[in-house]
């Protein structure tokens, strides 16, 4: 039997994912329409990969025979004011989705399912790979900073953590 706390968490986790690719949608397509072309694709893939943590955890719940459900979510931020604030933005979610994560570990093992534990163990090492992502970029745009070529270059830094299968959808 699925145990109803973790259930209920790995619901809240699933939410969470679903308000991340929301939230990198339209951060996407506000780079679009500034001429941001890296950051758009780069933001476009992310979004796409938060909707496919968003399945694993759909997938899981109902395969444990509990039952994984859609939330409503809450409107994402559209209008930025440069990249850099969207690039602390990114940061600041992953960091949070990284809080969230340890907690379901934490509980999973206090309650001890495993099995559980085991699904979790790939969200925690995908989690540490997008947070060093963030912060590398972010540490990038300001030893460059954006001034003149700055953004440019920036912007195609970001666009080469963008994967081409993804950038050809982008497009
Ligand atoms: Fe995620
Ligand atoms: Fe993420």
């Amino acid at each position: 039997m699925f145990n109803k706390k973790l259930e209920k968490l790995l619901n809240e986790q699933l939410g969470m994912e679903a308000q991340a690719s929301s939230a990198y949608l339209a951060i996407a397509s506000w780079c679009e329409i500034n001429g941001l072309e890296g950051a758009a694709a780069f933001f476009y893939k992310q979004s796409d990969e938060e909707r496919v943590h968003m399945l694993k955890l759909f997938r899981f719940i109902n395969e444990r025979s509990g039952h994984a459900i859609m939330p409503a979510l809450t409107k994402p931020t559209t209008t930025f004011k440069n990249i850099q604030e969207i690039m602390t933005l990114f940061l600041s979610q992953e960091r949070k989705v990284t809080e969230s994560v340890n907690k379901l570990v934490y509980i999973a093992n206090q309650e001890k399912d495993y099995t559980t534990l085991n699904f979790l163990q790939w969200y925690v090492s995908e989690q540490h790979e997008e947070e060093t992502l963030a912060k590398t970029l972010l540490d990038k745009i300001k030893l460059i900073g954006l001034q003149g070529s700055g953004l440019y270059l920036i912007d195609k830094e970001i666009g080469q953590h963008a994967s081409a299968s993804t950038q050809d959808t982008a497009e």
